[in-house]
């Protein structure tokens, strides 16, 4: 392959440090994408070249730059936290670079630039449900509890919002810092609040902490229930959480669990490439970011350059190992079913099951304007 033939895809991911496992299960599904789906398309060879962000914003930036400017890729892809998202977004503007968002989920993402794609989520999109869900099952009173940036303000606003709209009552807000977090304090102040449930935002891979600390406050015996966007029953850690995970009821957009055939092979493929791993939602917004990226470069044979390839993007719709889904092409956010899940155990181990479902919700976060 000639370089002109060879098409770049820069996927950059927290490898290390504190959101690491967002990294390992996006570079998993995205290699198992391509292990399905071969390397050559539109006669292209396709090369996915791996960045470590350690998830610090400067970072991310700096590798986009050199990844534009020296390394001259096609797409850029991954973002691991919302800040790393808004850092690239205006280098995604200035060269016309597709910018795919796979995990970062603060709603105004796709705002920051015309060149950004989703195939991740928005926590508006899974929080509204969890607060028409609530009131009906004995839930009065709620304090929310949030990692302190874009998703976490995202996730109180739209949660809080619609939950006083249902008659619920919201005892406090609080918000815990999103980098080495010490939840002791706040779980006390739950605890001295005792309202019906608490409502957790916090980012994937931070939920095991959170579940071990109000079991060892023994708030669950104390009557208050948990609740939260499935960040915090995140399948990459969801086995490991003992018995006090089993009854929490989150919503999302994603469960290892979902009952179709699609997802039941991109789970067995996904844990027999990876020693047992099982795919979390940052592995599915890996996976679907790779299909969107694939089918934009068939429909456009790799010619318009950038802006082909976003108008390519737009408007795709495919089943996702999570359901239907499309990519509204006014938005450039994704477009989704939402469900409503318990923790219950299955064949020994815990996982996410899904009971209700609202389907092909649009983020809200953009009909407000
Ligand atoms: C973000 C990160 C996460 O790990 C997550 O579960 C949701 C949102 C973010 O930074 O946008």
């Amino acid at each position: 392959f000639a370089d002109d033939n060879v098409f770049k895809i820069g996927l950059i991911l927290p490898m290390t440090g504190q959101q690491a496992t967002t990294g390992r299960q996006i570079e998993a599904a995205a290699k198992l994408w391509m292990a399905q789906n071969g390397d050559t398309v539109a006669g292209k060879k396709v090369q996915l070249i791996v960045k470590d962000d350690t998830s610090l914003p400067d970072v991310t930036r700096r590798l986009a730059q050199e990844l534009v400017v020296n390394e001259k890729v096609n797409v850029l892809a991954g973002m691991g936290i919302t800040p790393s998202a808004l850092a690239v977004a205006p280098i995604a503007t200035q060269s016309k670079t597709p910018l795919v968002v796979m995990a970062a989920a603060t709603s105004s993402i796709t705002e920051a630039s015309p060149f950004v794609v989703r195939s991740s989520f928005t926590l508006p999109q899974v929080s509204v449900a969890l607060a028409d869900w609530a009131p009906k099952n004995g839930i009065k009173t709620v304090v929310t509890l949030v990692s302190d940036y874009g998703p976490g303000i995202d996730a109180e606003k739209y949660f809080s919002e619609r939950f006083l709209f249902n008659g619920g009552k919201v005892a406090d807000k609080l918000r815990v810092p999103l980098r080495n977090p010490d939840f002791a304090p706040f779980l006390q102040k739950v605890r001295d609040l005792k309202p019906d449930a608490m409502f957790v935002f916090v980012p994937s891979g931070a939920g095991a902490a959170v579940m071990k600390q109000f079991a060892e406050r023994g708030m669950d015996k104390a009557g208050i229930r948990l609740i939260g966007t499935g960040d915090v029953t995140d399948d990459d850690q969801l086995g490991d959480m003992g018995d006090v995970a089993l009854g929490v009821v989150t919503s999302h957009h994603y469960s290892a669990a979902h009952p179709s055939p699609v997802n039941k092979k991109f789970v067995a493929d996904f844990e027999k490439a990876n020693k047992g791993l099982r795919p979390n939602f940052m592995a599915v917004g890996g996976y679907d970011g790779m299909r969107i990226i694939y089918d934009a470069l068939k429909k456009t044979g790799g010619k318009g350059g950038g802006e082909a390839l976003l108008g390519a993007m737009k408007g795709q719709i495919f089943e996702s190992p999570r359901g239907p889904v499309f990519i509204d092409a006014q938005t450039r956010d994704i477009v989704q079913n939402v469900y409503l899940r318990k923790v219950e155990k299955k064949d020994g181990q815990l996982y996410n099951v899904e009971f209700d479902v609202i389907k092909d919700v649009k983020d809200p976060g953009k009909s407000r304007k």
